[in-house]
């Protein structure tokens, strides 16, 4: 071998270091610290002193991250120490019985336990030898799995070499994931390409990281989280330890871990968790509560299966597989069709569920739903359930493609799709399920928030000619409500006396609830505040909407049209003349909006506040002049921190924004 000068195998050496060194601080750290372009050079002098002396590259080296030719098959890995699975609970009486099976096998009368989210991904093993990464595996069956290692490499927050230990001999646990939004995003450009869907970001983070060329598993987004350590030739005392350990060589270990001083708290953990799991970036599907001390781990040992000292609380299934029976059509308030599956019932996340929406005619030609189709549907959060997903494995061939009706199913008026939009709209004036959804819309909590004027109760009274339009809403009798279904004289007074109380909610509420096309809540409560009056709103002019800074062409055109409309300005006379307040009714205004406590400071709000709900503190914040904002910017004068902040407080730091807790936001509304 030709003679190397020292000073380029001391650089390789060097630039190997920095460039380990920046990855970490960009992906584990997500806390950079040069540019991308300085990072770019040392990359490229890389890569040229490499190529210049070829027998200087390593399998570490970081530009083996991306490279490598695809593989005809995934060689097998035999595990040295098995990756088990875990016994699941579904409750937090199964919980209670897990801690009192782990005491009475230890003889203890507390035992402590980690906290840690289930991250529904696929499970990895990472080896490690003297401190460089050698061989990465997927769980296969738990005692053989696949050899992923050129995949592996392309993950960038996965060390190639651990950081300030050399020694270390490792086999280190965890789940490789993708986070939703680049799921999403993954999903838009296949669909673009006609290719097929991924069901879920687990399923994308697995069929990623199985690719056979690693190129492909290069230009997707995963990510690790590790929280084990399967083999090893150090000794630790406690899980915690364990993970102390893991982050503190570079790996990405997750931050809402936490000690339980007993299952009482896992079990409130597991609580907050199931509450807050949408504020998360990736999916979690439970929270694994495992025994602390290493000790009583190898105490209690293992089952076949399962380790005795760890437990998986599961959440509630957010998929489900069922069948739809039926594709029907749905008219909403502004008369958009919405195509609607009718499900064969299946439980999903705490609810049996037996409709899912399609969106619109695309989303049902985009995805090729058919009825008859066995399919995923899926539920986030409040939102109404969705089909994701056909199975297409399933397919019979009995299936029948849906056709959007030209005729309302409602009313028989005419459907109309206006170009380059994806909703099809009936356009009768006088659709009952439009007027339906409508008052229904009126009616609500943050609107005029009638109590007792429920989807059913509104049904009557427009299938009996009772309600044509809101005002009609402020001249119903005892009469015209006693007799309708399961309505007695107490509830008919409460109704009536609900809808008296509801004429003094003021203008803003007023004009949410007409329903005008793109007026929300902000947008009410910039005209209120305006106008003033529902009278000098509808006399305003394009040009004068047009003026207020918050409104664009689209929405001025949406209320000049709303106003023009004749039978319009009749219902809001007879709302008037039903004594509906229609003026300004913030008292604060006529204070002057300057002379108010929070006046032009822009607020963000994170995490839970003990004497507001969200929607209360957002009110008040506006009542004294302040806006609030979702996301926090150099704009943002406070950042308030409630119960478990979320990513919005860490940005507030980064910013160098102001925090402040609920008790500094009290003393400052002076509460
Ligand atoms: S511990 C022997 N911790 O859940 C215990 N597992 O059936 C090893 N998982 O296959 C697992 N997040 O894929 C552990 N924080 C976490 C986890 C986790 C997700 C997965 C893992 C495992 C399955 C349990």
């Amino acid at each position: 071998m030709a003679q190397l000068p020292l000073d380029v195998r001391e650089r390789v050496e060097k630039l190997r270091e920095l460039i380990e060194y920046h990855n970490y601080r960009y992906y584990v750290l997500d806390d950079p610290v040069i540019s991308d372009a300085e990072f770019d050079g040392l990359m490229r002098e890389l890569s040229r002193l490499e190529s210049e002396h070829p027998e200087l590259i390593t399998p570490d080296s970081p530009t083996q991250r991306v490279g490598g030719k695809p593989a005809e098959g995934f060689a097998t890995v035999i595990h040295r120490v098995p990756m088990l699975s875990l016994q699941n609970a579904y409750s937090f009486q199964e919980l209670r019985e897990f801690d009192a099976r782990v005491k009475r096998f230890l003889g203890v009368g507390q035992v402590e336990y980690v906290c840690e989210l289930k991250i529904d991904g696929l499970a990895i093993s990472l080896e490690y030898s003297n401190g460089r990464f050698v061989k990465g595996a997927t769980r296969g069956d738990g005692v053989t799995g696949e050899d992923v290692t050129h995949n592996i490499r392309t993950i960038k927050s996965i060390p190639m070499r651990l950081r300030g230990d050399d020694e270390a001999d490792l086999d280190v646990r965890g789940e490789v994931y993708m986070i939703k939004s680049e799921f999403e995003k993954l999903n838009e450009e296949r669909s673009r390409r006609g290719e097929a869907l991924f069901a879920n970001p687990r399923n994308a983070a697995a069929g990623s990281l199985r690719q056979l060329d690693p190129k492909i598993t290069a230009s997707r987004p995963l990510n690790a989280f590790l929280y084990a350590i399967g083999f090893s030739n150090k000794r630790f005392e406690t899980h915690m330890q364990v993970l102390a350990y893991l982050k503190s060589v570079g790996f990405r270990v997750n931050p809402n871990i936490q000690i339980a001083h007993d299952i009482e708290e896992a079990i409130e953990y597991c609580r907050r968790w199931g509450d807050q799991r949408d504020t998360l970036d990736y999916e979690i599907d439970g929270v694994v509560i495992k025994v602390n001390s290493l000790r009583y781990q190898e105490m209690l040992g293992a089952t076949a299966k399962n380790p005795r000292w760890a437990v998986a609380f599961k959440f509630e299934a957010r998929q489900a597989t069922t069948k739809i029976k039926d594709i029907k059509v749905q008219v909403g308030r502004t008369g958009a069709l919405t195509p609607l599956a009718i499900l064969e019932p299946v439980r999903l996340a705490g609810s049996v569920v037996s409709r899912a929406t399609l969106h619109n005619e695309d989303y049902v030609r985009s995805k090729d739903i058919r009825i008859g189709d066995t399919v995923i549907v899926q539920k986030a959060g409040d939102v109404i359930p969705e089909v994701v997903k056909v199975v297409e494995d399933e397919r019979t061939g009995q299936e029948r493609q849906f056709v959007m009706p030209d005729r309302c199913p409602e009313c028989g008026a005419e459907v109309v799709r206006l170009e380059g939009e994806a909703v099809a709209r009936c356009v009768g004036l006088r659709c009952p399920a439009q007027l339906r959804e409508g008052i229904e819309h009126f009616a609500s909590r943050d609107a005029m928030d009638i109590e007792g004027m429920g989807p059913a109760l509104v049904s009557q009274l427009v299938d009996k000619g009772l309600v044509h339009d809101f005002a009609d809403l402020y001249n119903l009798t005892i009469e015209d409500l006693v007799g309708l279904e399961r309505m007695g004289n107490k509830s008919a007074q409460n109704l009536l006396a609900s809808i008296e109380e509801s004429k003094k909610r003021g203008l803003s509420r007023v004009l949410y609830a007409l329903g005008i096309r793109h007026v929300g809540e902000n947008v009410a409560r910039v005209l209120a505040e305006h106008f003033h009056s529902i009278e000098a709103l509808m006399s305003a002019r394009y040009e004068d909407l047009m003026a207020i800074p918050e409104i664009g062409p689209k929405i001025a055109y949406s209320i000049k049209s709303f106003f023009d409309e004749e039978a319009n300005r009749d219902v809001i006379q007879r709302l008037m003349k039903s004594g509906v307040v229609m003026g300004e009714e913030e008292k604060a205004v006529s204070e002057g909006a300057s002379s108010r406590p929070l006046a032009g400071k822009k607020f963000v709000l994170t995490g839970a506040l003990e004497h507001f709900s969200r929607k209360e503190a957002e009110d008040l914040i506006r009542e004294l002049g302040g806006e609030v904002s979702g996301s926090v910017s150099s704009k943002t004068d406070y950042v308030v921190v409630g119960q478990d902040p979320g990513s919005k407080f860490d940005r507030a730091r980064q910013l160098g924004v102001p925090t402040i807790d609920e008790e500094e936001f009290l003393k400052m509304i002076k509460r």
